[in-house]
């Protein structure tokens, strides 16, 4: 006989908990009976159906005309019921979904499996293995994360190894190891976003998010004696609001090799080999004069525009990635400034003896401008149309 939920009288624990019995095994009961998606809407409507379903029966049943006294106690038993009732209509429903074969078991009720085969073999009949399987979209390296990859591949062909540090970074190594001194005018290029509440602790211990991976450059030099030949990968962070070309967060990957008589000369022509591996060999270079505290002296790096090949012209038109100069600048590098080897002298870093370059270039622009995206904003907003086209 189908389940009726009755009225109560005796509001004790014990007859409470009788009640909730029979409904339980009922529940178990008619679930365990359900064998298609038609009698599960049969089913939930029956149980869960705000109009007449039992749960809103009990509701009004045994809670609404419950003496004072009793309430709280109906009152956590049927919200209980309530639960374990929902989790049953919604565990029978998943399983419908998503054609599990093996039952699900909610708070020791089970859906049973066996009501699935059988519906399968009525409604489909013998397994095809013919047909194509559910096809599941094939993950793909991200552009920016593509990008990095070729770079530090370049270079590690070179025999760099690839190294890495904290993105979360003391003022220390962003600034001050750097030949940044304190209160130094360049540190205000860098736009830097500060950890709040760092006041009380000595300048040089302060938390700030690294605003490029040249700290790294000190990390390693501490760690490593020389000669080193390292690459460093990462995410590094400025306050610059968001728009077409500017992200507060971006990717840089730095360079740094230091050895004995290391010249300017090695500096160009590694970094002129690199531009052709990842440009294309018929690329040009060209550095001009700039500043870095940590390196000196210090340049920019430009590379012939690799989307009109240096003419400044496409076709007719203008070339806007390179504003018609023909050139693109692609990186800030220079040769490690004595100061900055001063911090790491005891580890074999004596600047009378070893010299060396370093050089950071910012990944997010390359892979604009090599897939020919227009709005830096398309990398970071997870748009899987965007991303997909780089599968
Ligand atoms: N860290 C510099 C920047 O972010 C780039 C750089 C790296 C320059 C290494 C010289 C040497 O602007």
């Amino acid at each position: 006989m189908a389940y009726t939920v009755p009225k109560l009288t005796d509001y004790s624990s014990a007859a409470l908990e009788k009640a909730a019995d029979t409904l339980l095994s009922a529940l178990k009961h008619e679930s365990g009976a359900v064998g298609s998606p038609d009698q599960w809407k049969t089913f939930r409507d029956r149980w869960v159906a705000r109009k007449n379903g039992i749960v809103t029966q009990i509701n009004d049943l045994w809670l609404k005309s419950a003496p004072k006294d009793a309430k709280r106690e109906v009152g956590q038993r049927v919200n209980e019921l309530k639960k374990i009732v929902e989790l049953t209509v919604d565990a029978g429903q998943k399983w419908w979904n998503t054609g599990a074969t093996v039952g699900v078991v909610h708070l020791g009720i089970e859906v049973p499996a066996a009501a699935l085969d059988k519906y399968a073999r009525e409604k489909v009949g013998p397994v095809d293995i013919t047909l194509p399987g559910v096809r599941r979209a094939i993950g793909a390296e991200h552009p920016v994360i593509k990008t990095m990859h070729e770079i530090v591949g370049v270079f590690q062909k070179l025999g760099y190894s690839v190294a890495e540090g904290p993105v979360v970074e003391t003022d220390y190594y962003n600034f001050e190891a750097l030949n940044f001194p304190p209160n130094h005018p360049a540190r205000d290029t860098q736009d830097t976003l500060f950890i709040a509440g760092q006041q009380s602790k000595p300048q040089r211990e302060r938390l700030l998010l690294r605003t490029h991976t040249s700290p790294v450059q000190i990390r390693t030099m501490e760690k490593m004696r020389p000669p080193i030949r390292i690459v460093i990968p990462g995410t590094v962070h400025r306050n610059d609001p968001p728009d077409a070309s500017h992200s507060p967060m971006f990717h840089q990957i730095e360079g740094l090799a230091v050895d004995t008589n290391i010249t300017f000369g090695d500096l160009k022509g590694t970094l002129d080999h690199a531009m052709k591996a990842l440009f294309g060999s018929s690329v040009k270079t060209h550095f001009r004069p700039s500043f870095f505290p940590f390196t000196e002296p210090s340049a920019e790096l430009y590379v012939t525009c690799f989307i009109c090949g240096g003419s400044g012209k496409r076709g007719s038109d203008p070339c806007r990635p390179c504003k018609q100069t023909g050139w693109i600048e692609v990186l800030g590098c220079g040769m490690v400034d004595p100061n900055v080897f001063e911090f790491v002298k005891d580890n074999g870093y004596d600047p009378k003896k070893v010299s060396g370059f370093a050089f950071g270039m910012g990944v997010d622009r390359l892979a604009l401008l090599k897939y020919g995206v227009d709005d830096l904003q398309y990398f970071f907003q997870g748009d899987v149309r965007f991303l997909e086209q780089f599968g």
